[in-house]
C-alpha cells in the first residue's frame, strides 16, 4: 500500500467545512419514505457525519486506481445489477444467491460509525445495513467453520486498476467468526439514505468499524466458511505493515508511520490531528473478543 500519512494530492481540493445539505435532505427523506431504515440504533455515534461528498470522492478501491480520486472517477463503470454472491464452504446453505435472495429478511438500520483507514485518516459515516450475524444465522454456519472469508468481483474491462497491479486480485478479506457475529458488524448496501455508491463498494460491502478500513472489503461476491485463517490481500503483500486482525491500536504503529493520531478528513487542511482511539472507540463493546491475546503480535 503506498500509503502516506500526510496530505496526498486528493486533499489539495477546498475543504468542505459544510454540511452537505442536498444529500442531507435527500438522505432524510429516503429513510423516512423509501426504506426500512430505523434512525437511533444504540450502535451508532452521535458525532456528526462526514458530508456525502467526502465520503463519495476520497476512496480507497485499488480496482479502480491508486489515487483517492481514481473510484469517482471511474468506479461509475461496474455494473452492479444483476449481482449475485457464491456462498460455499461449512455452511448448511450453500449456492449462489441472487443479492435479493441473499439479504430477504435481514432488516435494514442505520449505523453511524466511525472510519479509521490504516493510513491514518478518518471519517464519519451514516450507513446502511444489516448484522452478519443475520446473514449467518440463515445461511447455517457449520460447526467446524472459524473464520469468514470475502472476495470482492473482478471485472478487468470494468475496473481499470486491475490490470498493472501488484495486487493479486480478488481482493481478498476476512474475519474470525467471533468478530463475524458480533453486532456492530455489518454488511453495509448504503449510505446516507441512498443506495450503495459504486466507489464505496456497491451493492454491498462489509463494515467492520473496529478495525482498519481495508478489512471492510466492497463489491463481495463471495462468502465462505472456512476452519483455516484464510489469505487476505495486504497482509500477504506485507505481513509486517497489514496484520490479519488489524484491530484500530494507537499503541502499535505501522512500521512507517504512527498510528496514535488521526486527520478527520473534511476538517480542512489546518485541522489538527485528533487522538486515535484504541478499538476506534469501540473497545467497551469488543475488547473481551481478544481476552487473553497479545495485540502487539496479534495486531
Ligand atoms: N475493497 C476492495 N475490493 N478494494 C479496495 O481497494 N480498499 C480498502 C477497503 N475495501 C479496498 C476495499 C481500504 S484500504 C479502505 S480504507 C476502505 O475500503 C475505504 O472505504 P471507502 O472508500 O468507502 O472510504
Amino acid at each position: 500500500m503506498s500509503y502516506l500519512p500526510e496530505y496526498t494530492p486528493a486533499d489539495v481540493t477546498p475543504p468542505q467545512m459544510f454540511l452537505n445539505r442536498r444529500a442531507l435532505i435527500a438522505g432524510a427523506a429516503a429513510l423516512t419514505v423509501a426504506s426500512p431504515a430505523r434512525a437511533g440504533s444504540p450502535y451508532s455515534t452521535d458525532e456528526v457525519p462526514n458530508t456525502f461528498e467526502d465520503i463519495t470522492t476520497y476512496n480507497n478501491y485499488y480496482e479502480f486506481g491508486y489515487d483517492k480520486a481514481d473510484p469517482a472517477a471511474y468506479a461509475g463503470k461496474l455494473k452492479t445489477d444483476p449481482w449475485s454472491v457464491v456462498v460455499d464452504g461449512l455452511v448448511d446453505n450453500p449456492g449462489t444467491y441472487s443479492l435479493s435472495d441473499l439479504i430477504a429478511g435481514q432488516p435494514i438500520e442505520e449505523r453511524i460509525y466511525r472510519f479509521r483507514c490504516v493510513e491514518a485518516w478518518s471519517m464519519i459515516v451514516p450507513w446502511q445495513g444489516f448484522q452478519l450475524s443475520g446473514l449467518l444465522q440463515k445461511l447455517g454456519v457449520q460447526a467446524g467453520a472459524k473464520y469468514v472469508a470475502f472476495e470482492t468481483i473482478v471485472r478487468p474491462d470494468e475496473m481499470p486498476g486491475i490490470s498493472g497491479s501488484m495486487i493479486d486480485w480478488p481482493y481478498r478479506e476476512g474475519l474470525r467468526l467471533d468478530e463475524a457475529m458480533h453486532p456492530l458488524t455489518i454488511m453495509a448496501t448504503g449510505l446516507y439514505g441512498k443506495p450503495m455508491p459504486n466507489q464505496n463498494g456497491a451493492p454491498i460491502r462489509l463494515i467492520v468499524p473496529w478495525k482498519y478500513g481495508f478489512k471492510s472489503v466492497k463489491a463481495i461476491v463471495r462468502i465462505s466458511l472456512v476452519a483455516e485463517q484464510p489469505v487476505t490481500t495486504w497482509n500477504t503483500l506485507a505481513a509486517n505493515e497489514y496484520g490479519f486482525y488489524a484491530n484500530v491500536n494507537p499503541e502499535v504503529d505501522h512500521p512507517r508511520w504512527s498510528q496514535a493520531s488521526e486527520r478527520r478528513i473534511g476538517g480542512g487542511l489546518f485541522a489538527g490531528r485528533i487522538d486515535t482511539v484504541k478499538f476506534n472507540g469501540y473497545g467497551d463493546q469488543v475488547a473481551s473478543l481478544y481476552t487473553g491475546q497479545d495485540l502487539t503480535k496479534d495486531y
